[in-house]
C-alpha cells in the first residue's frame, strides 16, 4: 500500500496541486503588480504550448518520424501542463461568458484524464512485468505465464477506458477553444 502511495498517489496529487497553487500564485501576482491586462494575452502562448505538445501524438501516429518517442512523451506532458498553467491564469477570475469557461473545464478533464492515464500506464506496466517474471523464476512455460498475466486484460481494459475519455475530450476542448479564440480575433479585428 506504501509503495502505490509514494509512487503512484502522490506524485498525482502534488502534480495537480502545483498546478492549482501555481495558477492561484500566478493570478495574485498579476493583480499585485497591476498586470491584470497581461492574462488577457497569456491564452496565447497557454494554447501554442498545448499544440507543441502535441508533436507527441504526430510521432506516435507516425505522421513525423524525427524525435525520440519517450522524450516527446516527457515534453508532451511537461507541455501541456505548463500550457494548462497559463491558459488557467489567462481564464483568471472573469466569469462573462460561457464558452471559454466549457472551453476550461473541458481542458482540465483533459489534463486530469492523461495524468490518471499515466499512472494506470505505469502501474500495468510494472504490474504484469514483475507478475511475469516471477512466474518464469518458478519455471512456468510460455503459455502458462501468459494464462497466469491475467492482470494483462484487466489493466488494458482500464487504459482502453481511459483513451475513451482523453482523445474525445480534447476534440471538445479544441472546438470550444477553437470557437471562444475566433469569437475574440474577430472582436479584436485580427482576423
Ligand atoms: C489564442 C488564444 C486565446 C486568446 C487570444 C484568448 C483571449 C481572451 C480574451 C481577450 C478574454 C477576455 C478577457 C477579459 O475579459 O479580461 C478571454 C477570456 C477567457 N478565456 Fe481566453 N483566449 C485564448 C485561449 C483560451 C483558452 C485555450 C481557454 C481555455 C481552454 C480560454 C479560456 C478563457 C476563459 C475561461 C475566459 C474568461 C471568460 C469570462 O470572462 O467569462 N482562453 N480570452
Amino acid at each position: 500500500m506504501s509503495t502505490l502511495w509514494r509512487q503512484q498517489i502522490l506524485p498525482f496529487a502534488l502534480t495537480l496541486g502545483l498546478l492549482a497553487a501555481a495558477t492561484l500564485a500566478g493570478d495574485f501576482l498579476l493583480h499585485r503588480l497591476n498586470l491584470v491586462w497581461v492574462g488577457r494575452y497569456l491564452g496565447i502562448p497557454g494554447i501554442l504550448l498545448i499544440i507543441a505538445s502535441l508533436t507527441y501524438s504526430l510521432r506516435k501516429r507516425k505522421y513525423i518520424s524525427a524525435g525520440n518517442t519517450r522524450s516527446l512523451l516527457n515534453w508532451h506532458e511537461f507541455g501541456a501542463w505548463l500550457g494548462s498553467l497559463l491558459v488557467l491564469i489567462h481564464a483568471g477570475v472573469h466569469f462573462n461568458t460561457i464558452l471559454p469557461w466549457l472551453a476550461t473545464i473541458a481542458m482540465s478533464v483533459n489534463v486530469v484524464s492523461g495524468m490518471v492515464g499515466k499512472i494506470l500506464l505505469e502501474r500495468s506496466r510494472s504490474h504484469v512485468q514483475s507478475q511475469r517474471e516471477s512466474y518464469q523464476l518458478r519455471g512456468l512455460s510460455k503459455s502458462e505465464v501468459e494464462q497466469a498475466v491475467y492482470w494483462d486484460s484487466v489493466t488494458l481494459g482500464a487504459m482502453a477506458q481511459w483513451r475513451k475519455v482523453h482523445i474525445p475530450i480534447f476534440i471538445v476542448f479544441a472546438v470550444l477553444t477553437l470557437g471562444h479564440i475566433v469569437s475574440i480575433f474577430l472582436f479584436w479585428g485580427w482576423v
